[in-house]
């Protein structure tokens, strides 16, 4: 028996150990227990000399990581599930056979339907061959039909997945259409359905499209794509193109992990956005909050089980999936919702709230005062959540508080761990030199410094979906014991 520290790993194994436990759904502890567990022999650093459990972690991930899939092919969480593959005639069809062979070597069993159309730019010779399937193409098959055949595909299937989807098949599935065995199937089928479009960017924008597409997204069909690029049409390039067939294999992936996640049985509440607090019946005073950060840290939690009420201010982002969204505008009413969302484990203040607000707001539009230029404006302090919920009764086990600082950026996230009551701060340079790519206020990335009671960690510039991926990493790391024995 060998003992893991894993508090000893270097930053890199650390992450790579966190991405690993989190796609599993299990503690960091748990993942490492089992990687060196399911390490060969020939490999096991026992047998080449390190005894250390560390080092034999270090041997394991070395081996993870050459394996160079996200989602690596031997833990693929849709393994041995049945996706029902219906190709449309587009181009693209040709990206189908690569996403078939890679799902099969995940262990996913793949039926394939093919249009009239798609048989003229893919043949059912290859996909039958990739797939070890039948491929299925006619509606009016004497053979299948016999017991009603496509009401069968649509109901053995556990995902259909439309790739690539034509603006044909679009409109067919807005408005109910049932002309052919794909069209059929998709009206038939109860199973979750992806649809991945593909088609020429003038296609792809014609409201016609735009129309259908809204129709499928209300009727709870997932959208991934398209891609923006060039175009198969010589000197065309905008959105059109068919995602990467490895972007729906993890989209699969996502969608039908049914194990076990880290966070489940958790509550957590996320703030996000901007306050806007009222001047007159048309002004307020906001600042440049888009809620990506906070919304993608909501959406992060919520991946990996935990039940998240996300309260934001104004914002025009979409909401995540699977989240709770409560909608406000002052900090007063944000700090209210947060309340109202207690208890909770964790708490993740992202908003960027108002410090003050007007003292007297007005309930008729301010005029122009024609005997002075100047309109005073009396700012009173607003509540202070972070520190309210620090210091709450019912405060969460886990409570993190955003810095947005352009100066003095450690030194005052420092003061204000203490001051707020809050067991980590996030600290992000929001100033116009931070250096990150588009800004951090209202951009997609971000640089932040995590400080804890114990330390600082100082993470590279990176998106913000990345920051909200490991730091929700990070909270199921410290909401589990930091030591296992192997
Ligand atoms: C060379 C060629 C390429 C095509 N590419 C596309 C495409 O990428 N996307 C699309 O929506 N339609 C495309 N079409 C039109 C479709 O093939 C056509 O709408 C067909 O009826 C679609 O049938 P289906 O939806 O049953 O597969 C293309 C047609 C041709 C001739």
């Amino acid at each position: 028996m060998a003992s893991i520290t894993i508090r000893n790993l270097d930053e890199t194994a650390k992450r790579r150990l966190r991405e690993r436990a989190a796609r599993n759904g299990r503690s960091m502890e748990e993942e490492a227990r089992l990687l060196i567990q399911e390490l060969p022999v020939s490999r096991d650093a026992d047998s080449n000399g390190a005894t250390d459990g560390n080092e034999r972690l270090h041997v394991a991930l070395e081996e993870e990581r050459s394996s160079g899939n996200s989602f690596a092919v031997n833990d693929y969480p849709a393994a041995g599930k049945r996706i029902l593959l219906i190709i449309g005639g587009g181009i693209a069809a040709y990206k189908c056979l690569d996403l078939i062979r890679r799902l099969r070597e995940r262990r996913v069993e793949v039926r394939a339907i093919m249009t009239k159309a798609a048989q003229e730019f893919i043949t059912p010779l290859s996909v039958g061959a990739l797939s070890a399937q039948k491929v299925f193409t006619d509606l009016f098959d004497r053979e299948d039909e016999q017991d009603v055949g496509h009401i069968r595909l649509a109901r053995e299937a556990d995902l259909v997945l439309v790739a690539p989807a034509t603006a044909d098949l679009m409109a067919k599935m807005a408005n109910g259409l049932v002309d052919d065995l794909a069209s059929a199937v998709l009206l038939a089928t109860r199973a979750p359905v992806v649809v991945a479009p593909a088609m020429n960017p003038a296609m792809w924008d014609h409201p016609a499209t735009r129309r259908n597409l809204a129709v499928l997204k209300a009727d709870g069909i997932r959208i991934e794509g398209p891609a923006k690029g060039e175009m198969a049409e010589s000197g065309e390039s905008g959105t059109g193109r068919m995602v990467d067939p490895m972007i729906l294999v993890d989209l699969i992936g996502d969608l039908l992990d049914d194990r076990p996640k880290p966070l489940a049985g958790k509550r957590a509440v996320v703030t996000s956005g901007p306050t806007h607090e009222t001047i007159d019946p048309v002004r307020y005073i906001a600042n440049r909050s888009s809620g990506k950060q906070g919304h993608a840290i909501a959406a992060a939690l919520a991946a990996l089980g935990a039940e998240v009420i996300l309260v934001s201010g104004p914002v025009t982002i979409p909401v995540p999936r699977d989240v709770a969204l409560v909608e406000v505008e002052s900090a007063r009413e944000m700090l209210r919702a947060v309340e109202a969302a207690l208890p909770a484990e964790i708490a993740v203040m992202v908003a960027a709230v108002a410090d003050f607000r007007i003292a007297r707001e007005s309930s008729q539009k301010i005029k122009k005062n024609k005997r002075t230029t100047r309109q005073p404006l009396e700012l009173i302090e607003n509540p202070d959540i972070l520190k309210t919920i620090g210091h709450h009764k019912r405060r969460p086990s886990l409570v993190v508080g955003f810095a947005a600082e352009t100066e003095n950026l450690v030194k005052n996230a420092q003061a204000k761990l203490e001051s707020k009551g809050a067991d980590w701060i996030i600290a992000n340079d929001v100033s116009l030199s931070s250096g990150v790519r588009g800004g951090v206020m209202g951009g997609d990335r971000n640089s932040i410094s995590l400080l804890t009671r114990t330390g600082i960690s100082k993470w590279p510039e990176m998106s913000k979906l990345e920051v909200a991926r490991r730091l929700a990493e990070a909270i199921v790391e410290s909401l589990s014991t930091s030591r296992v024995e192997v």
